[in-house]
């Protein structure tokens, strides 16, 4: 079981070594007249965090977010899934601090941002930070190069430099040939493609992405996933990916943190997250997720037994889905050695296994 409050027992399907890139701890965000006091308020009592919230709002107080810690690993994407009003902008504006934590600790390696200067946050925001936002925020009388070469510009990179480097981020989304067109005739895919590059443009060590999909419709949305997870497995970046869509998490997600109220109830894989929901309230989310696809070899598989003999089983891929290996398991295969490119056997997955996941998916397929 995951530990929901410091992000432990984080495992990628790989077993490279993790790396932790940004540590955030004990974020809280009130908005209202003295922020301060309500959070001593809300410090000092035990309350259930329900009765808190209401609480602070009888006194003017919003509690956007409650006491938010998680680790993102570096070339991890960490998806933070909640419904509208959970609070997933507000924590990520705070990790760049466009909006300012009431309290709290980010550490960007050995560097707390809440403590750094204004003019170190906009050299962060500049260099280290990307950004990609749910309406594209392009600027609407800039063309596509422009747009994409404008935080070069920013940066004080030479014009012939800042084109070059522009030409060749539009080259990676895809849009090459558009470098002149304006924003208006682009199509919302197309658009948020420019974002995308724009984003990357800087080559950012910290990549957030807030709901960068939401506007668009449903076929082009996943285009623009499959995109996303190529243009991940070449560049590797540490990502922050917001969204309030369960299927896009879990298409998209290394982890997940679930947001309610502005609190993470739940941090894990989706593995984690389907098969061991903290509560009946992240479990709803998982309802309409098919586990057999979602839920990798890897994700489920049991340790190798110490004197485990590896000329043994059947071998598969550990990123292969579940729904994959049915026909074998089904045909009698009992014991899957699962294997790691460059890493040999590194796990087994029984047919008990498979048959426990796929039990969750016809109990949730009852149940609606
Ligand atoms: N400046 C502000 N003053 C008071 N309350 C605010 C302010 N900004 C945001 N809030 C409140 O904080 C809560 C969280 O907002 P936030 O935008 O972070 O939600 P979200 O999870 O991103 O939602 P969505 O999915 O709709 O984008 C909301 O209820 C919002 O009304
Ligand atoms: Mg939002």
């Amino acid at each position: 079981m995951m530990n929901p409050v410091d992000g432990t027992g984080f495992s990628r399907e790989s077993t490279a070594e993790v790396v932790t890139k940004l540590r955030c701890r004990n974020i809280w965000k009130i908005y209202g007249q003295r922020p301060d006091k309500a959070l001593a308020t809300a410090l000092g009592g035990s309350e259930p965090p329900l009765t808190l919230k209401r609480r602070l709002e009888e006194t003017g107080h919003f509690l956007a977010l409650a006491d938010v810690s998680f680790d993102v690993q570096q070339g991890e994407i960490f998806v933070v899934m909640g419904l509208s009003g959970s609070g997933k902008s507000t924590l990520v504006r705070c990790l760049s601090r466009l909006v300012e934590p009431t309290s709290g600790e980010v550490w960007l390696g050995g560097e707390n941002l809440l403590a750094a200067s204004e003019r170190r946050m906009v050299e962060v925001r500049r260099k280290v930070m990307g950004m990609v936002f749910q309406n594209f925020g392009l600027l609407p009388h800039l063309d596509v190069l422009d747009n994409v070469a404008f935080p070069l510009r920013m940066q004080g990179m030479p014009p012939a430099d800042r084109t070059a480097k522009a030409r060749d981020m539009i080259e990676l989304v895809g849009l090459r040939g558009r470098e002149n067109s304006m924003p208006l005739e682009l199509s919302g895919g197309q658009q948020q493609r420019v974002g995308i590059a724009r984003s990357l443009a800087v080559d950012p060590e910290l990549w957030f992405l807030d709901e960068p999909f939401s506007a668009l419709d449903p076929l082009i949305r996943r285009q623009m996933q499959d995109e996303f997870l190529r243009l991940q497995q070449l560049l590797q970046k540490t990502i922050v990916f917001i969204t309030h869509d369960i299927q896009e998490a879990f298409r998209l997600a290394d982890r997940i943190a679930i947001m309610r109220e502005g609190r993470i109830i739940q941090i894990g894989r989706p593995a984690d997250i389907l098969l061991t929901p903290v509560d009946a309230y992240v479990a709803s989310f998982t309802e309409e997720v098919s586990l057999a696809k979602v839920v990798t070899a890897g994700s489920v598989m049991a340790k190798l037994p110490g004197n485990w003999d590896a000329s043994r089983g059947h071998e598969v891929d550990a990123a292969t889905p579940i729904e994959m290996l049915l026909p074998r398991s089904l045909a009698g295969t009992q014991t899957f050695v699962i294997t790691r490119e460059g890493e040999g056997p590194v796990g087994l997955l029984t047919s008990e296994i498979i048959a426990k996941v796929l039990a969750n998916d016809t109990a949730q397929r009852v149940v609606r």
